[in-house]
């Protein structure tokens, strides 16, 4: 009874205890469960000023009450860190799960790549959650611990590049690959270990020889990041004419304009998951700003030219993709790829929507979903940062190559489609007299009749071989 009085005592102390966390019920019993996240969590600044259970409550303070422990979320840090967190609500980061919940197949995916943070979930928990609508996934709300890990929350470790990297890596956003064996890459590796981290962003020039992400993209330690293109490249705004036109096409396939080029039902997602900047004024606002960080190392001239070296690459990257999207949307147009069993959620079909990602009808769509989610990416984001070799050989180059598949898959799809309907007319003829039909090919009604008739099997597979025969002269 005694201890159990000392024990309530000391848990109501403890919020008043900063500072000599030594008392923490907490940490002596967790140096026993889990000795490393307590040496962890000492090793930091905030080991020496607070308590765990600032962070998970008091719920939860024996063995048996694990499950009502409570997990911290971004207002949990935003208590103590009210700029960082306002900051942070502000820009893109907060806004992960936001954007990932909203593309259409995401209720298709499993919960494990999601909530259970396993794929899609795995780099979108950067974003803001408040933890209390899933149960069962129990984890992943925080935000701000991505890049100041857990439990040490160093402000030198989420200074370093490589805190980005965990996400800003691979198919569809290799900026890691694309910093690291650049030249401000290769500087940073090589110098990197003679600058002072400890110094904030703001001090960074007077250290640091080369840019890193945060320097560029955290500038002065604003944890409100945000680029002018952002990840899908659009503006709402165009001012350049001859660019209009494509980007209409680029964003039927996004599904955002339907097909006769007016705004969808997504449209009203660019504003509140800030998808795109809707004014040229806020493009242009993150852009002077990245200006004035190239200003500390390089002249204005030589830092306005490069980005809009970058802006051109988008521009000739959506003259490319453009093309394709209007050979996939005339497909269906035609007829000649079926209607897809989803059309129902297709916002502008004829278009194809590519924000359904891998989850499409026909292979010349995932071509089309890798061309925009894979290589227009890099012809634009190489650009920004400065790599050669992923533009031309990871960008353009597989680029204007998959517009050739498409084109080439094109001509077999209608070929393919021309001896189809041949066929069906020869066949339909052929049978007229025993089944008695107008001699009409195409609805799937007399298709049925004919192939029930006698002779067809033999007449279809005779086509079939010709059919084929065709094909492979015309691929090769
Ligand atoms: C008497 C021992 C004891 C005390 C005191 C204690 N814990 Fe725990 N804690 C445990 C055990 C046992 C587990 C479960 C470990 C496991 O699953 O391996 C646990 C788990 C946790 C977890 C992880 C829960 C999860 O869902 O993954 C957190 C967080 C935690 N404790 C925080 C605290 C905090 C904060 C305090 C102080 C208010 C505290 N603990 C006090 C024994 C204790
Ligand atoms: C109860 C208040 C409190 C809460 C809650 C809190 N912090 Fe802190 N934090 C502090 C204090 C106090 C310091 C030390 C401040 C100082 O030295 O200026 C600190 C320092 C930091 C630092 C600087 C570390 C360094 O290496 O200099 C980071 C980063 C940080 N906190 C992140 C977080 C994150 C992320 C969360 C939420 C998961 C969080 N804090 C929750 C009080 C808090
Ligand atoms: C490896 C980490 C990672 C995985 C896995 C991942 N993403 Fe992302 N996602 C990112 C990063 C990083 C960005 C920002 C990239 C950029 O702006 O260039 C992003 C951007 C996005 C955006 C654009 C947001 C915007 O405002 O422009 C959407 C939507 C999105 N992801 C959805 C998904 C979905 C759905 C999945 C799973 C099918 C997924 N992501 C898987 C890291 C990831
Ligand atoms: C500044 C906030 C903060 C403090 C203080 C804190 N934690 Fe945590 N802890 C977190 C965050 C963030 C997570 C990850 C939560 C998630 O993914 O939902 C976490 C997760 C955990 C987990 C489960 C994950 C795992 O790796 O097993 C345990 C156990 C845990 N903390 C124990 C402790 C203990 C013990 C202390 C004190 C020594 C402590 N925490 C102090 C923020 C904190
Ligand atoms: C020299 C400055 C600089 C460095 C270093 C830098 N970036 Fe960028 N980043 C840019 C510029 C410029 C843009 C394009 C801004 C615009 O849209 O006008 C950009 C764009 C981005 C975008 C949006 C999509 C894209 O790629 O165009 C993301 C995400 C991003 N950077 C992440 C990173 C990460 C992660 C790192 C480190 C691995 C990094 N950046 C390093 C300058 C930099
Ligand atoms: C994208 C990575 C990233 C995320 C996410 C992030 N931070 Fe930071 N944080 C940084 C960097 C980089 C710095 C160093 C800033 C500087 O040197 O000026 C920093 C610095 C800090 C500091 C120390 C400020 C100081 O003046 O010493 C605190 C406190 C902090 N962050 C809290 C948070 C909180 C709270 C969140 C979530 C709301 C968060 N951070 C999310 C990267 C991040
Ligand atoms: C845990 C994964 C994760 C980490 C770590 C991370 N990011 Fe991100 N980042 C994302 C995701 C996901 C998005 C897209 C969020 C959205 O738009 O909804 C994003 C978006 C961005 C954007 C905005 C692009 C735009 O749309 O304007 C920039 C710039 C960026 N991150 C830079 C950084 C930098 C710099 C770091 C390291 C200091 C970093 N990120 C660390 C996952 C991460
Ligand atoms: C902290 C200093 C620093 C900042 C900030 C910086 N750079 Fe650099 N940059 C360098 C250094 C050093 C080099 C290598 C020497 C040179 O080419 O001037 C370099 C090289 C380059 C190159 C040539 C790359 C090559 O492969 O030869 C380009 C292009 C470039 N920077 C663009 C930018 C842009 C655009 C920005 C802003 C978004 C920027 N830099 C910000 C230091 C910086």
């Amino acid at each position: 009874m005694k201890r159990l009085l000392v024990l309530l005592v000391l848990m109501l102390l403890t919020p008043f205890l900063m500072g000599s966390a030594t008392a923490s019920i907490c940490t002596d019993c967790h140096r026993g469960i889990t000795p490393e996240i307590v040496e962890d969590f000492k090793s930091g600044v905030m080991g020496e000023n607070i308590d765990c259970s600032d962070c998970h409550g008091f719920a939860h303070s024996s063995a048996d009450t694990v499950d009502k422990v409570t997990m911290p979320t971004h207002e949990t840090c935003g208590k103590c860190h009210a700029t960082q967190d306002s900051q942070y609500m502000d820009g893109k980061h907060s806004l992960a799960w936001t954007a990932m919940f909203a593309m259409p197949t995401t209720a298709d995916q499993p919960k494990e790549l999601m909530d259970g943070q396993k794929g899609c979930g795995g780099c979108h928990k950067i974003g803001a959650r408040d933890g209390t609508d899933w149960d069962e996934y129990h984890y992943g709300a925080t935000g701000c611990d991505s890049c100041h890990t857990r439990h040490s929350f160093s402000v030198e470790e989420a200074r370093r590049p490589e805190a980005c990297m965990t996400c800003h890596q691979g198919f569809d956003h290799a900026q890691w690959e694309m910093y690291s064996t650049s030249k401000h890459g290769s500087i940073y590796l090589t110098e990197g270990d003679g600058w002072d981290w400890s110094a904030p962003l703001s001090d960074a020039k007077a250290s640091y020889t080369s840019p890193t992400c945060q320097m560029c993209h955290m500038s002065g330690g604003d944890h409100n990041v945000i680029t002018s293109w952002g990840f899908l490249g659009v503006r709402v705004e165009e001012p350049i004419e001859e660019w209009a036109d494509d980007r209409a096409t680029v964003l039927k396939s996004f599904g955002v304009l339907d097909a006769d080029g007016n705004p969808t039902a997504r449209f009203d997602l660019i504003s509140p998951a800030k998808l795109a900047r809707l004014t040229m004024d806020d493009w242009n606002a993150p852009r002077e700003e990245m200006i004035a960080v190239c200003g500390d190392c390089h002249s204005e001239k030589f830092a306005r030219i490069s980005l809009e070296e970058g802006d051109r690459m988008l521009r000739e990257a959506d003259r490319v993709y453009a093309e394709s999207v209007e050979i996939v949307a005339a497909l269906h147009r035609d007829g000649i790829l079926p209607e897809p069993d989803y059309i129902d959620e297709l916002p502008s079909y004829p278009y194809p929507d590519v924000l359904r990602f891998y989850d499409q009808s026909h292979t010349i769509e995932t071509d089309l979903w890798v061309m925009w989610m894979k290589y227009r990416m890099r012809c634009f984001q190489s650009a920004f940062h400065t790599n050669a070799d992923q533009e031309q050989w990871y960008g353009w180059g597989p680029l204007k190559e998959t517009a050739v598949a498409i084109k080439s898959e094109d001509r077999s799809l209608r070929a393919e489609a021309e001896l189809a309907e041949a066929t069906m007319a020869t066949g339909t003829k052929e049978t007229t007299g025993t089944t008695g039909t107008t001699g009409t090919a195409g609805t799937a009604e007399d298709e049925a009749d004919a192939a029930n008739a006698p002779g067809f099997g033999a007449m279809f597979s005779f086509a079939s071989i010709l059919a084929l025969f065709v094909l492979l002269r015309r691929k090769g």
